[in-house]
C-alpha cells in the first residue's frame, strides 16, 4: 500500500493567484505513477486538477510538469520515490505560461522553431544515422527549457528543444539548403548556450545532448568558421 500527500500548486485561471492544496492518497498499486494518481484523485474532486497527458508512456511529452522542484513527465514517476518523505510536490512548469492548474502554454516552443524555419522540405533526406534517431526522440516537452539558466520565453535563445530538432535536419537537408539554418542555428542556439549541459540532466528522454550539441557546433559552426564560411 502507498500512501502519501500530493500537494498541488492550483489555479483556475491565469489571473488566479496559485495557492497549494493537500490532497491525502493511497492505493493498492506499488507500481503507480503520478500520472496515475491525479487521474484517481481527479475520481474525487468536485474540481478536478487540469494536468495534460496522451500516451501514459513517456512518449509524447504532454505530462510535463515540476515535481519536487525537478522538471519531469508525471508518466514517468512512480510514487514510491517519495513514501518516505510522505508528500510530493506538484506545480506547472515555470517558463510558460500557466493556463490552470498543471496546465501551460507550451506555444512559444514552437513559435521558436517557425522563427528558426526548422521543417523539413521537399528535398530533405531521411537517413538512419544515430544523430538523426538520437535528434528525433526529442517530446519537445520543455523540461530542457525549464532548467535552462538562459533560456526565456521571447528571448532569443530558443534552447535544447529547438537544438534536437536542429540537429535532425542537419542530417536531412541538402547542403545547398543548410546555409539559413547554419545562421538560425548560431543566432538562436550557439550563442545563447552556456554549455552547462544541465539540460542533459533533466531530459526524460535520455537524449544524449552533449553529443548532439557537439555534432551540431562542429557542423554549424566550427566547420564553416574553418572554411572561412560565415
Ligand atoms: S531535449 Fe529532452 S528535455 Fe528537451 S524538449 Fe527534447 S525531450 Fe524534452
Ligand atoms: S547547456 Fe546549459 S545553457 Fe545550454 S541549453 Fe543546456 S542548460 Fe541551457
Ligand atoms: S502522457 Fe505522454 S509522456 Fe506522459
Amino acid at each position: 500500500m502507498i500512501s502519501l500527500n500530493l500537494e498541488i500548486l492550483r489555479r483556475n485561471s491565469p489571473e488566479e493567484s496559485p495557492v497549494w492544496k493537500s490532497y491525502a492518497y493511497q492505493t493498492e498499486d506499488e507500481n503507480a505513477n503520478i500520472a496515475a494518481a491525479l487521474t484517481d484523485l481527479n475520481q474525487t474532486l468536485e474540481n478536478p486538477v487540469r494536468w495534460e497527458c496522451s500516451c501514459l508512456q513517456k512518449k509524447c511529452g504532454a505530462c510535463a510538469m515540476i515535481i519536487n522542484h525537478r522538471p519531469r513527465l508525471a508518466c514517468d514517476v512512480p510514487l514510491k520515490e517519495f513514501v518516505r518523505a510522505g508528500s510530493v510536490k506538484l506545480e506547472p512548469l515555470r517558463k510558460f505560461p500557466v493556463i490552470a492548474d498543471l496546465i501551460v502554454d507550451r506555444s512559444i516552443l514552437f513559435q521558436n522553431l517557425k522563427t528558426m524555419q526548422l521543417w523539413f522540405a521537399e528535398e530533405a533526406k531521411t537517413n538512419g544515422s544515430q544523430t538523426a534517431y538520437e535528434a528525433s526522440r526529442c517530446l519537445q516537452c520543455g523540461c530542457c527549457l525549464e532548467i535552462c539558466p538562459n533560456f526565456y520565453a521571447g528571448g532569443e535563445f530558443a534552447g535544447m528543444a529547438a537544438m534536437t530538432l536542429t540537429a535532425r535536419l542537419l542530417t536531412a537537408l541538402p547542403e545547398s539548403q543548410k546555409k539559413e539554418i547554419f545562421k538560425a542555428y548560431r543566432k538562436h542556439i550557439y550563442e545563447g548556450c552556456g554549455k552547462s549541459l544541465a539540460c542533459r540532466d533533466v531530459c526524460p528522454a535520455g537524449i544524449e545532448i552533449d553529443k548532439l550539441l557537439v555534432h551540431s557546433n562542429a557542423v554549424a559552426v566550427w566547420k564553416r568558421k574553418y572554411r572561412h564560411e560565415k
